[in-house]
């Protein structure tokens, strides 16, 4: 059992956003459990927290979130480091289609609602008896759930049911004192995002410079985001100085316009 820190839980933290939560939330003295599918991306990212902010800072287990065993796992894993959770962050999701929304096969769309949207929801269930006054769980949904994203209309529906999920759980827990929130991030620098900051450059087959593409995305800031504009926001939302925030979505996506 963990002494003096307290716990935080990000799913799909061994790369990209993820992983940058979790190096923030260690930072900020949170001992992380750090999951993924795949266990060797776990111990890679549980050596790099526990490098950088000490051998207390991190550890992990694989967890495919869509996998019930392996959520069950997860909680079980978290519960034998300490019997509360400050932080749980559900961050992972998946585009399964790209293309008019109507050439998406049912089980396409079914596997991208498994992991965007029940797999978090579960989780926050599952984890519900380790929620106290004072936690807080924080949704990674994406600037895509008020701009749907040409070519990825479900993984967009997807994104947007999570802002409902945020709002209705955030009522739901505000009266044990737990704070709901979501991220949506922008276009953020990842594998995951690949394919749209990867454009070719008028078939010199270069990648585009960073403000070429954040005029084509029509990014006000003229660039596009990396990892860590989104960690320190996922600290600070579940830290005491966001004690009265909840229910809401902090959009995060360089000036890009969000509204339902
Ligand atoms: N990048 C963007 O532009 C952007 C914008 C808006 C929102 N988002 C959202 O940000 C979140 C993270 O995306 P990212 O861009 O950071 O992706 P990323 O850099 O590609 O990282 C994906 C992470 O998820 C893990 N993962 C993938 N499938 C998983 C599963 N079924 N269960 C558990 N872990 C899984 C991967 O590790 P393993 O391979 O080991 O599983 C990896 O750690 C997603 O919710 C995405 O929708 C991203």
């Amino acid at each position: 059992m963990l002494e003096n820190k307290p716990l935080a839980v990000v799913t799909a933290s061994t790369a990209g956003i993820g992983l940058s939560a979790a190096m923030a939330l260690a930072k900020s003295g949170m001992h992380v459990v750090v999951s993924s599918r795949k266990a060797e991306n776990v111990s890679q990212a549980v050596a790099l927290i526990n490098d950088a902010y000490g051998p207390d800072a991190a550890s992990g287990i694989p967890c495919h979130v869509g996998n019930k065993a392996n959520r069950e796992a997860l909680v079980a894993f978290a519960a034998s480091r300490s019997a509360h959770i400050r932080a749980l962050v559900l961050n992972a999701a998946v585009s399964t289609a790209y293309g008019p929304i109507f050439n998406i096969s049912e089980d396409q769309w079914d596997k991208m609602f498994d992991i965007n949207l029940k797999a978090a929801f579960f989780l926050v269930k599952d984890f519900n008896d380790m929620l106290t006054a004072g936690s807080s769980v924080t949704f990674i949904t994406s600037i895509a759930a008020y701009n749907p994203i040409p070519g990825l209309g479900a993984y967009s529906i997807t994104k947007t049911a999570l802002l409902g999920m945020c709002k209705t759980l955030s009522v739901e827990l505000a009266r044990d004192g737990i704070r709901v929130n979501a991220i949506a991030p922008g276009l953020i620098q990842t594998k995951f995002s690949e394919k749209l900051w990867k454009h070719k450059d008028q078939g010199k087959g270069e990648a585009m410079e960073s403000n070429k593409i954040s005029k084509f995305l029509h990014i006000p800031m003229r660039r596009i985001g990396m990892p860590n504009d989104i960690g320190g926001v996922v600290a600070f939302l579940v830290s005491e100085d966001a004690a009265y925030i909840t229910g809401e979505t902090i959009v995060v996506a360089g000036g890009i316009t969000s509204k339902l």
